[in-house]
């Protein structure tokens, strides 16, 4: 693994063009426009990158893209790596192994999921403040490379207090309406019964959704601040039968596109 991550990192590093990025960012349903105001920016494709598995799903586009953004260098996902394409959790996870051997501190995170908090709207912005990992596969399972981070890695702050309280700042300044949530990640692809939907609220989850956990889990054993914000594009329950689409979900994550990309935005000016 320590090869093809050097090997990814080295080819990434001849081809690139000024600074090395610092600040990583997946760009998740909700997040991809963020590729437009990344300026003087190099686009390149997945399947030009060494090891780099190919992104596969409606919607999803693969470059990685590496400019500058709110004065920051920063390196840009657009499209991920999800379990229910049947990538296995190292494949899913490499690209946050690749950001960190480029020089990324603090990867953000942004996905689409079912809000379960009864609180929420459809076209709501969670700020990710915690989750509960419930795929049935875990990205460090295996040996561990302690060049890469500590067999027994801390999960307390997964999510970064301090980001958290920054991202609060800036949308009570802004006005925006921002929500708090536990994520619960889950392998998909279907969408859930309302059982389901009932039982991960009971479990403490406010939203579920089928990504982030896992590279989450990989930026923390790197020792990266993370932030994550996920967009509620359905609501679900035991008591709901609405029935979800996948183009339903896109919608919902173009309404709240707005507001992600100001939050993002700003919060990067400021990191
Ligand atoms: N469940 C799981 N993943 C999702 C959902 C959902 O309701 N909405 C968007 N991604």
């Amino acid at each position: 693994m320590l090869t093809k991550i050097n090997e990814t990192a080295s080819y990434l590093k001849s081809r690139l063009q000024g600074e090395l990025p610092t600040l990583g960012i997946i760009m998740g349903t909700g997040l991809g426009p963020i590729s437009e105001l990344i300026e003087d920016k190099q686009v390149i494709p997945y399947s030009e990158i060494p090891n780099f598995p190919v992104s596969t799903v409606e919607g999803h586009s693969g470059n990685l893209i590496v400019g500058n953004l709110a004065g920051k260098r920063v390196v840009g996902m657009q499209g991920r790596f999800h379990y229910y394409e049947g990538y296995d959790m190292k494949q899913v996870t490499f690209p946050v192994r690749v950001m960190k051997a480029l020089g990324v501190e603090t990867l953000i995170v942004s996905n689409a999921s079912g809000g379960m908090n009864k609180e929420f709207r459809v076209g709501d912005v969670m700020v990710i403040t915690d989750h509960i990992n419930f795929f049935p596969e875990h990205p460090l399972r295996g040996k561990n490379y302690n060049e890469l981070g500590t067999r027994f890695p801390a999960m307390t702050e997964a999510y970064s207090k301090e980001l958290v309280a920054l991202a609060d700042k800036i949308a009570d300044e802004q006005q925006m309406r921002l929500m708090h949530g536990v994520y619960i990640g889950v392998t998909g692809p279907t969408f859930e019964t309302p059982a389901e939907y009932g039982a991960y609220h009971a479990l403490g989850a406010d939203a579920v959704g089928m990504s982030t956990v896992p590279e989450v889990i990989v930026a923390n054993h790197a020792g990266m601040k993370v932030f994550g914000i996920s967009v509620i594009t359905d609501l679900g329950g035991k008591d709901i039968t609405d029935v979800p689409t996948h183009e339903e979900v896109q919608k919902a994550a173009v309404k709240a596109q707005p507001t992600v990309l100001k939050l993002v935005h700003e919060l990067v000016g400021r990191i």
